[in-house]
């Protein structure tokens, strides 16, 4: 079903071209582009993914100075997975692209506000939605900050005043999780309705907003205060502002759809669910569209399929879609011969997705399950109880549901959930917690570890060569991982060479500076970049140096460090093992 949303028909947008006005229109404005970054949070051992376009400019809302300037923009690929059982309605997704414009002290609520409309509703600049379908919330004010009436005042030149809402904390105030920024937000809502809703009563907007009549399309938050361990501790330096708007939702609506799944971003995947189907049903299709999407951009950023924090979300994703695609009764391997579509549309944005890799990591996951499938048939032949064959043969309830069915055999389906909910309890909190969000764990132990990383991969380059780069990293609470290019194993020698040269540098108390420049001058210099990562073109570099400056480490890289490496202590390399062909990995600690 289409809706009328447009103010002028011609205006019919794809979502390349919605992306791309919405950076220009900022850029237009004095903010600089950013690349996305990678979907899985650098050297943040507290969440899983990026769910949010402010979450890798945390340091600089904060206070720290980034090295573009403080009017910035991009399209963040983020990732949530709590509402992945809502996956099949016509707008929940795991995989969406943010759109987001920040203020790190500079303009405020009045521009922001005006700059919002003028993209939502321009015709030459920005989207040309119909002004009359716009709603607007804004915070009622509690304890912690008055109501706003800051933000009314600037919607006020562009919205009917009985069409701004104000709601408590709630809905209107932002963070990003228990820690770090945030503050009273302002949301904007675009009613999809076929009719259009007209003016609406404070309880008649509560209620059409709950029917799915109206679709929050745009969040501006004022970022101004801080929080620790879930409570509002203060303000912060700096008055910021953080946008945030789905990509796919206003594609939607730029498109006069009704769901995201007609939008040119999911139709021809759709399509060919379509054709290839004997057994066709929408939602079981969404979450075929959905997950695949998703696990394309997460083995776009690296991640495999694991038992163990993304490796285990993107284990999930591919096979539940699986699953639908069985109930769809499409043909083996549809998933992974069918990403291919979304490979084509995103290749001019993120021309990193390589379709071999992603294919064949789809491909080998979709056989691993369609194994597991067969044996847990087997051993349902043999009685095997439900709980056994989900917890020890990983056989999906739902299918032995189906089998139950065909054998006139009944399943306590509640008493499995109960069973498996005690069982997933313990082993699952860690990686809740995680999706959740809290933000970046900078705890002082894990901010060594990061220095010891630099230090490391300068060492493993001076005793192993030149030609070691870091392929990826990881650091929790307890450790420091680096995966690293070499073709062999390494000799006890070399190891201890390894360890005593960080060891040495450690001693020697060298400092830590951070200094920004431009990409190509610390491309020159030799400064260490992340494989596979685009940077802007000013970038901060960190450097460990003597007092002469003779630098021993310089790093492409957002921090933070400790100062001198004397505070790092005594560091251990735990162990050395192969991760892939061609690649290393150690795990090392300090004590
Ligand atoms: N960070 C805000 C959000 O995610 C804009 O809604």
């Amino acid at each position: 079903m289409a809706f009328c949303g447009l103010s002028d028909k011609v205006l019919i947008m794809n979502s390349n071209e919605i992306r791309q006005r919405f950076l220009d229109f900022f850029a237009k404005r004095g903010h600089a582009i950013l690349p996305s970054a990678s979907l899985v949070p650098k050297n943040d051992p507290s969440v899983l993914f990026n769910t949010a376009g402010m979450q890798p400019l945390v340091p600089y809302l904060m206070g720290e100075s980034h090295p573009q300037g403080n009017r910035l923009v991009s399209a963040q690929k983020c990732v949530r997975t709590g509402d992945i059982d809502d996956v099949g309605d016509s707008r929940h997704l795991t995989f969406f692209e943010m759109l987001g414009n920040w203020s790190l002290g500079d303009y405020f609520k009045e521009d922001a506000i005006k700059w919002s409309f003028e993209f939502l509703t321009s015709k030459e600049e920005g989207l040309g939605l119909d002004p009359s379908r716009l709603y607007i919330t804004v915070f009622e004010g509690d304890d912690n900050a008055p109501r706003d009436m800051e933000a009314v005042e600037s919607w006020k030149q562009y919205i009917p005043e009985h069409r701004i809402y104000f709601l408590p904390a709630k809905n209107n105030w932002w963070s990003p999780g228990d820690n770090g920024p945030c503050g009273p937000d302002t949301e904007m809502f675009y009613d999809v309705t076929p009719h259009g809703l007209g003016d609406l009563s404070h309880e008649q907007y509560v209620e059409a907003d709950d029917r799915g009549d109206l679709v929050e399309i745009w969040n501006d938050v004022f970022m101004q205060y801080e929080k620790k361990d879930g409570v509002v501790i203060g303000k912060l330096a700096q008055k910021n502002v953080d946008t945030g708007s789905g990509l796919e939702r206003i594609t939607m609506m730029v498109q006069g759809k009704s769901n995201v799944f007609e939008t040119d971003l999911f139709a021809p995947f759709m399509s060919a669910i379509k054709l290839a189907s004997t057994d066709y049903n929408e939602r079981s299709a969404r979450i075929v569209a959905d997950h695949a999407r998703s696990a394309m951009f997460l083995i776009g950023d690296g991640v495999t399929p694991s038992n163990k924090d993304q490796g285990y979300v993107l284990r999930r994703l591919i096979r539940r879609a699986v699953m639908q695609a069985r109930n769809l009764k499409l043909p083996t391997r549809f998933v992974s011969n069918t990403v291919t579509d979304y490979v084509d549309l995103y290749k001019n944005v993120y021309s990193d997705l390589d379709i071999l890799v992603i294919s064949k990591v789809i491909s080998d996951e979709e056989d691993k399950f369609q194994k597991t499938l067969e044996s847990g048939l087997k051993e349902f032949e043999k009685g095997t109880d439900a709980f056994t064959l989900a917890t020890t043969y990983g056989f999906p309830i739902e299918l032995t549901v189906e089998l139950a069915q065909e054998k006139q055999q009944e399943i306590d389906v509640a008493g499995f959930h109960e069973q498996m909910k005690a069982h997933q309890e313990a082993s699952r909190k860690g990686a809740e917690q995680k999706f959740k969000g809290g933000l970046a764990n900078t705890s002082e132990i894990t901010v060594k570890l990061h220095t010891a990383h630099h230090l490391l991969l300068a060492a493993l380059q001076k005793v192993l060569g030149p030609e070691v780069h870091q392929r990826g990293s990881n650091i929790t609470e307890e450790r420091l991982r680096i995966d690293f290019n070499f073709d062999r194993k390494m000799t006890d020698e070399e190891k201890k060479a390894v360890e005593d040269q960080v060891n040495e540098w450690i001693k020697a108390d060298h400092q830590v500076c951070r200094r920004e420049m431009p990409r190509d001058e610390a491309e020159k210099i030799g400064a260490e970049m992340e494989f596979g990562t685009k940077y802007p073109d000013t970038v901060s570099v960190y450097f460990i140096e003597d007092k002469e400056g003779n630098a021993v480490s310089k790093e492409f890289c957002g921090g933070p460090h400790v100062e001198h490496t004397g505070d790092l202590g005594t560091f251990k390399i735990q162990k050395e093992e192969a991760v892939a062909a061609g690649v290393r990995r150690i795990k090392a600690t300090l004590s």
